[in-house]
Formats: C-alpha cells, sequence, structure tokens
C-alpha cells in the first residue's frame, strides 16, 4: 500500500522519524520518502500488509491507515495514494485544457478498488501554486471522472455533506494526487481537546515538531509564552515525566489553557502561572528547556514592542535556562538579535509552514 501523508511544510524530516518509528513497531517492511516528486509538506509510506492476531486467536489485516491516524503527532492527513503525477506546464495552460489532461487521467484510474458503488463518495480538493483553474474546478472535474467511472459498476452516489468516502485530489505544482482521504473533513492538526481557541493558537503537529527538536530529557521544562497551552499539553499527552509550566500575561489565555488542559486530560501534569515573560526570573530559578511560540506583534501596537520584548525576555531567559530552548517567530531580526546579544549560540534553524507563512525556527543553547 502506499500512504500519501501530509504534514506542515519543513518539518518532513521529523515526521518521516515519527512514522519510521510507528511503522518499525509493526514488523513488516517500509519505505518512507520526503517530499515526493518534490512537493514539501508531503510524504509517501510505501508499506506491506501488516497483520494483528485478535481475542480469539485469528490473524487479521491490520488498516495501517487507521494505526497512523490514532498515533501520529505530526501528520495532517493519511491518504491511501491512488496515483501521483507530474503534469509538466499544466500552470501556463488554459482552464479547458488543464481539466481536460486531469479528467482523462482520473478515468482511466481503477477507482472502483477503493469505493464500493453503493458507497456515497464526494472528493475534497487541495490546490497551491500558480493555475487558471481554481480548487473548485480540480474537485469538480475528478469527481465527473469518478462518476463517470463508477457508472459501469452501478449506480455512484454522491454525497458532499456526509459522504462514506473521501477522495483527495491536490495539485500542487504540476503534480497531481489523488486518493482516498482516511483522516476525513477534519485535519489532524486539528486536537479534539481544544475547547478554548486563541486567535494565534500554534498547530499542534507544529509544537511537537519542536518538541522534537529541543530533544528533551526530563528535565524541568516551560512555555514562557503559553497562550492556550498547546506546547505544554502535547507535551504531557506524550507522557512526558518532567516538570512542565505553562507562563502567559493574560489571564483570559491562561483561563482558556486550563480548560484545554482539563479536556485533554492533562490538567494535574502542567503549572499555571499568570505572569510576565520579561520577568522570568521573578518566577523560575532554574529550568532545563523552554520551548515557545513568541508573540509576533501582530497584536501589539507600536513597532518598536517586539524587538524591546524579545531584548527583555531573552535577557531573563539567559539567568534561568540551563539547558536548550526552541522558539518559533517570524520576527527574524529581532528574535537573532536578542539572541545573539544575549549570549545564546544558535545550534539550529528552519522555516517552517504555519498559516500560509515561511516562520522561523530556532534552536538555542
Ligand atoms: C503566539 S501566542 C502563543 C500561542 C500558543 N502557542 C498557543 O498555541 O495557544 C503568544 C502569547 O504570548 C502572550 N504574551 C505576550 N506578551 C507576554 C509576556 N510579556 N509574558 C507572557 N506572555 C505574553 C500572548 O498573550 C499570547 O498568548
Amino acid at each position: 500500500m502506499r500512504l500519501l501523508l501530509t504534514t506542515a511544510r519543513g518539518i518532513e524530516d521529523i515526521a518521516k522519524a515519527e512514522i519510521s518509528a510507528l511503522l518499525d513497531k509493526l514488523g513488516v517492511p517500509f519505505r518512507v520518502e520526503e517530499k515526493p516528486l518534490g512537493v514539501e509538506g508531503r510524504l509517501l509510506a510505501e508499506v506491506d500488509e501488516a497483520f494483528y492476531t485478535d481475542e480469539k486467536g485469528r490473524k487479521r489485516e491490520l488498516s495501517v491507515s487507521t494505526y497512523l491516524n490514532e498515533r501520529s503527532r505530526l501528520l495532517h492527513r493519511v491518504i491511501v495514494e491512488i496515483s501521483s503525477e507530474r503534469f509538466e506546464g499544466i500552470g501556463e495552460e488554459k482552464p479547458e485544457k488543464a481539466l481536460q489532461r486531469i479528467e482523462d487521467f482520473v478515468k482511466e484510474l481503477p477507482v472502483e478498488r477503493f469505493v464500493k458503488v453503493s458507497e456515497s463518495f464526494a472528493v475534497r480538493s487541495f490546490r497551491k501554486g500558480e493555475h487558471k483553474i481554481t480548487s473548485v474546478d480540480v474537485a469538480r472535474t475528478v469527481g465527473k471522472a469518478i462518476f463517470e467511472r463508477l457508472e459501469s459498476f452501478g449506480s455512484p452516489k454522491v454525497n458532499l455533506d456526509h459522504p462514506a468516502v473521501i477522495f483527495r485530489a491536490e495539485l500542487i505544482g504540476d503534480v497531481f494526487f489523488l486518493g482516498i482521504d482516511t483522516t476525513g473533513d477534519s485535519s489532524l492538526h486539528k486536537r479534539p481537546w481544544r475547547v478554548y481557541d486563541h486567535p494565534a493558537h500554534l498547530k499542534a503537529s507544529i509544537a511537537n515538531a519542536l518538541i522534537e527538536l529541543a530533544n528533551l530529557d526530563g528535565g524541568p521544562f516551560m512555555d514562557p509564552f503559553c497562550g492556550s497551552g498547546t506546547i505544554p499539553i502535547e507535551l504531557a499527552l506524550r507522557g512526558y515525566t518532567g516538570s512542565i509550566t505553562c507562563l502567559e500575561k493574560f489571564r483570559k489565555h491562561l483561563t482558556g489553557a486550563k480548560m484545554n488542559a482539563l479536556s485533554a486530560g492533562v490538567f494535574d501534569k502542567i503549572e499555571f502561572i499568570l505572569g510576565d515573560a520579561t520577568r522570568l526570573s521573578e518566577h523560575f530559578k532554574s529550568v532545563d528547556f523552554a520551548v515557545s511560540n513568541l508573540p509576533y506583534g501582530l497584536k501589539i501596537g507600536r513597532k518598536s514592542a517586539i524587538p524591546r520584548l524579545y531584548m527583555d525576555f531573552f535577557g531573563e531567559l539567559a539567568k534561568v535556562l540551563e539547558k536548550r530552548g526552541v522558539f518559533i517567530t517570524t520576527e527574524k531580526r529581532a528574535i537573532e538579535k536578542a539572541i545573539e546579544e544575549n549570549g545564546f549560540e544558535i545550534k539550529h534553524h528552519r522555516l517552517i509552514g504555519h498559516g500560509g507563512l515561511m516562520v522561523h525556527a530556532y534552536v538555542i543553547e
């Protein structure tokens, strides 16, 4: 089976390590490729059939897609791949020609192997890059091709609201993917525990990537700008045994973080502190690790507020941080200046896609 896996751009290597560790446990041959056909935010996993023994001792096939949907902390979607193809030059083509190419391609695919004709289906689409066609055009064209192909096997049923089977068609640059979306309409990064929605919350998948980058060893951990608690909650859900602190300046967000932690079942694993990260040393004597999604400044009035805030925060961090920090922000100049002027060293830097932007992530010691 070939699975097309989606995640945030820039964390494919971390997702690959996670997926490889999960598939290793199944004891079957597999291969995971990052950025298939050069597409960012995607992985392709080729996995042999896996089996388990049920309570009556019978050998049963294990659904690898369900297994990954339930266990992965970094993936957004698990898609059973039907086909992937590069359509050279599709971006420049006139809409009718581009759509005809997609239709001709899809109608030759054995979609009947993936959906019973008695089951309702819908096509969801995703498009990124320069094209003269829209994602709605793609969904309509692919839906028509699938419908017409299934008609030779019976009477296909389309249900756009509550389909039994979701086909996912993606056109990213000149690469086209078609598969069965086993995740459903809600991406895995939208965690069921989230009852308080912070306006600038971090995707849970990225929170887990930052946690991986921090290479934690069980020592005391804090998120000094914890907002709705995404990073501390995800860390607690991983079964972290060290202390976890969530510090936030605004009561409304801290209350939201507590509500989220309650909903996630990890309220008693996290210490919540209402406080100012620019006065960190008043709250902590020492902490081994700090991982945080810094304020980006959109909500802060004055332009100079961000460099000042970062300078004050990293000055305080230098007094308490023992091991390692991981920070993510759009404000490259301000963070690099604050890191360097406060005696920290940048050990790693990468760009991560978050909400349409590429944000900067730093590992510092
Ligand atoms: C980008 S948000 C963090 C979002 C969080 N990662 C989440 O997923 O909900 C930054 C947070 O820092 C808080 N903040 C701003 N200035 C602060 C300060 N001086 N001390 C502590 N928190 C502060 C903001 O209220 C905001 O909730």
